[in-house]
């Protein structure tokens, strides 16, 4: 574990959020720069969710969500997306016993049916071992998109008869992937590109936003906390006219 808290280099911040989402972005702009093949910058940015996880931990954040791919990457060239889904399957067989031991509790948002059977296996093995944990959720959103992560929820709602009038938040966020977890109070997103890109689209309609130019690899655990401290200084209004 980084012992950052333990030395005093992360001070303790006035807020934490109960939930950060991570639009982790910018591995083949990494890789690019260092005339490498973009999915060299993908396993850097395996690496450096490791580190994150490991400093989310550390710092009190209780749940993040990470964008690793989306209901739209399979418009990227099929060496790409193979490589993807090559270096999902390894992670999770590499990093599951050290993320148990740490007390990471893995989670899945998205449609898993696309993927090989062997794939889908290994995901349901690594959310079974961790299900007990409880110092982090991560939430893993591969193969996620909000917009088809809605219109599930709206058929699963149709086709469970409840009458129209009773719709209403409570009824749809227990319909979302996300069901029974808080909203995200931060979604961060790395690279410099000011778009949601379909990332909880619905859940992040009060999430304050912070967008950095640093790219996914580089996204060190300096940046993390420096992401916390602004969101720890931001005025959350919600329509009204003061904060709580
Ligand atoms: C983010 O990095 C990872 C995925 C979307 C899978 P990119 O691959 O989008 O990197 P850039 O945006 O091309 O630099
Ligand atoms: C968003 O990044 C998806 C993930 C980080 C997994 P993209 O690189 O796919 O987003 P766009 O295409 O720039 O909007
Ligand atoms: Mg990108």
């Amino acid at each position: 574990m980084i012992s950052g808290v333990v030395q005093g280099k992360y001070p303790p911040l006035p807020k934490t959020p109960a939930h950060v989402g991570i639009i982790m972005d910018g591995n083949g702009r990494w890789a690019r720069a260092r005339g490498k093949p973009r999915l060299a910058g993908h396993r850097a940015g395996v690496e450096n969710l490791r580190r994150i996880l490991r400093a989310a931990v550390e710092l009190g954040v209780p749940v993040l969500t990470l964008y690793a791919f989306s209901t739209e990457n399979w418009r990227r060239p099929e060496t790409e997306v193979q490589g993807l889904l090559r270096l999902l399957s390894e992670s999770l067989v590499k990093e599951v016993d050290e993320l148990h031991n740490n007390g990471v509790q893995l989670r899945h948002i998205g449609d898993l049916a696309p993927l090989s059977i062997d794939l889908q296996e290994k995901i349901h093995n690594a959310i079974a071992l961790t299900r007990n944990n409880n110092r982090l959720i991560a939430n893993i959103a591969f193969n996620y998109g909000g917009r088809a992560e809605l219109i599930r929820a709206v058929q699963e709602i149709v086709r469970s008869g409840i009458p129209a009038e009773e719709i209403d938040v409570a009824v749809i966020n227990a319909h979302l992937y996300t069901g029974g977890l808080p909203d995200p109070d931060l979604i961060i997103r790395t690279s410099g590109e000011f778009r949601v890109s379909n990332f909880l689209i619905w859940q992040g309609a009060y999430a304050e936003y912070y967008v950095t130019p640093v790219l996914w690899p580089d996204f060190d655990q300096d940046e993390f906390y420096r992401a916390l401290q602004v969101f720890a200084g931001r005025n959350r209004r919600y329509g009204g006219i003061h904060e709580d």
